[in-house]
């Protein structure tokens, strides 16, 4: 495997593999990078000249509370950081979440000093971490090839840079997680369906819900790459942040392949009644919006995740440790709290994958926007799930079709204009 291999990535020269431990790096290698000291989570540290971004520290968070979550179940918690930057999630998973062992690593040797600096910080034996600077699929691949296997694999990468996936896999233990990233928002809009089919082997159009199956493509991607080594993944949470933008899943290794029909399909969504919905491998042939035959109306993305994009005993047992561990008091707090009580609420099963405009909503019906917790009030009324979105505040998953959506929104806004008309009597009165 040459450096060649990966144009997208940081190009190393080729030499021998690094000691595990940092200080035995040719020290004519290390350069000083600027101070620059931030603070997380109470934790002072130094970012010097690495990629660091403050909007990425729910991101961090989340990683945190799982890989504790885990480390209560499974009572280890070996952690392989694969691009550290300066160390932030590093010195958090062995300071916060009680890591058995951290090992850090960035191909970037300059930061050498600065993420051994910034781990000794953890206050724990210095035998608890270590730091590399190989390439990330490099190491990853050494650590398989050593029997070597960890329990959280944590691979923050840039783009929609998938070649991690599989090293990764094989790299982590059985039920071991894998915490991945694409950044790649761009793809994932649907505008470049020829990049996703080679990085995630799904080719994506421009969807209305198009930040939510970013993530599916991320973890439908995940999905197959398992499948070739005979397992499956299911995600534990995955999380979608406007800045970057950036999708993150968490995902869980299962022994076994997936079921093809079940949760990995294609999707549609009719550009004529608004309604979307997934068509199985066997029927690709019939495919066609049952409310008209006009050819061209469906926008078809596929194969991705179709299934829930979170665990809601897990995501359960995140709130309840952070909610132990203080962080839900002040107001970051509520914004912690909020969050993960709207992927809890999107965890519901019986929800399908996408959303749904309130803005949507009201255009087809021709009438104002309904307020979005009276129509989520309504939905529930009739019997339908219902929940917010945590990738877009103005909209609603749920399993009822547009037409009753409208339906409903409409007789909200005959409610209210009843209630104006009740106060402006008053008023007269
Ligand atoms: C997004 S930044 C990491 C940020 C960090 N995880 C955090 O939370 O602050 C990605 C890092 O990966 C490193 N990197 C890029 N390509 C790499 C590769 N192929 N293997 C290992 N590290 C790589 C870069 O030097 C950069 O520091």
């Amino acid at each position: 495997m040459s450096n060649g291999s990966y144009p997208a990535m940081l190009s190393l020269p080729l030499k021998p593999p690094i000691s595990l431990n940092f200080k035995t790096l040719n020290p004519s290698k290390i350069k000083c990078c600027k101070s620059q000291i931030e603070t997380e989570r109470g934790h002072s540290f130094d970012t010097g000249d690495t990629f660091f971004r403050h909007e990425s520290s729910t991101g961090r968070d989340l990683a945190v509370l799982s890989a504790a979550v885990h480390k209560k179940t499974h009572n280890s918690l070996r952690v392989l950081d694969a691009m550290c930057g300066c160390g932030i999630r590093s010195l958090r998973y062995l300071a916060e979440a009680n890591a058995d062992f951290v090992l850090a690593n960035d191909a970037n040797q300059d930061y050498g000093e600065l993420i051994s600096g910034n781990l000794e910080k953890a206050g724990v034996g210095k035998e608890r971490w270590a730091v590399k600077h190989l390439e990330a699929n490099r190491l990853l691949t050494e650590r398989y090839l050593e029997r070597d296997y960890f329990d959280l694999i944590d691979v923050d990468s840039f783009g929609s840079d998938s070649s991690f996936l599989r090293s990764a896999m094989c790299a982590v233990k059985l039920d071991g997680l894998m915490y991945v990233t694409c950044t790649d928002g761009y793809s994932s809009g649907g505008h470049r369906p020829q990049h996703t089919l080679a990085a995630y082997g799904a080719y994506v159009k421009p969807m209305p819900y198009s930040n939510e199956i970013g993530l599916r493509m991320l973890i439908g991607g995940a999905l197959r790459e398992a499948s070739v080594l005979g397992y499956h993944v299911v995600p534990l949470f995955s999380c979608y942040s406007y800045h970057g933008p950036v999708f993150r899943a968490m995902l869980q290794l299962k022994r076994g392949k997936f079921p093809i029909k079940r949760h990995y399909g294609f999707i549609s969504y009719c550009v004529q009644c608004g309604n979307s919905q997934s068509i199985s491998w066997d029927k690709l042939s019939q495919m066609r919006c049952s409310c008209n035959n006009v050819p061209g109306s469906l926008v078809v993305s596929g194969p991705l995740w179709t299934g829930p994009l979170h665990n809601t005993s897990f995501l359960t047992e995140m709130l309840n440790l952070a909610e132990d561990w203080g962080w839900l008091g002040n107001e970051t707090g509520k914004r912690m709290e909020n969050l993960l009580n709207i992927m809890i609420g999107e965890s519901d099963p019986k929800l399908p994958f996408g959303y749904i405009k309130v803005d949507e909503v009201s255009s087809r019906g021709k009438i104002n926007s309904p307020r979005l917790n009276s129509l989520l009030h309504a939905l529930h009324k009739e019997g339908y799930a219902a929940s917010r979105s945590h990738i877009a505040s103005n909209a609603i998953k749920t399993n009822c079709p547009m037409v009753d959506c409208v339906r409903l929104a409409k007789e909200l806004q005959l409610c209210s204009v009843t209630d104006d008309e009740k106060l402006n009597r008053f008023i007269e009165a």
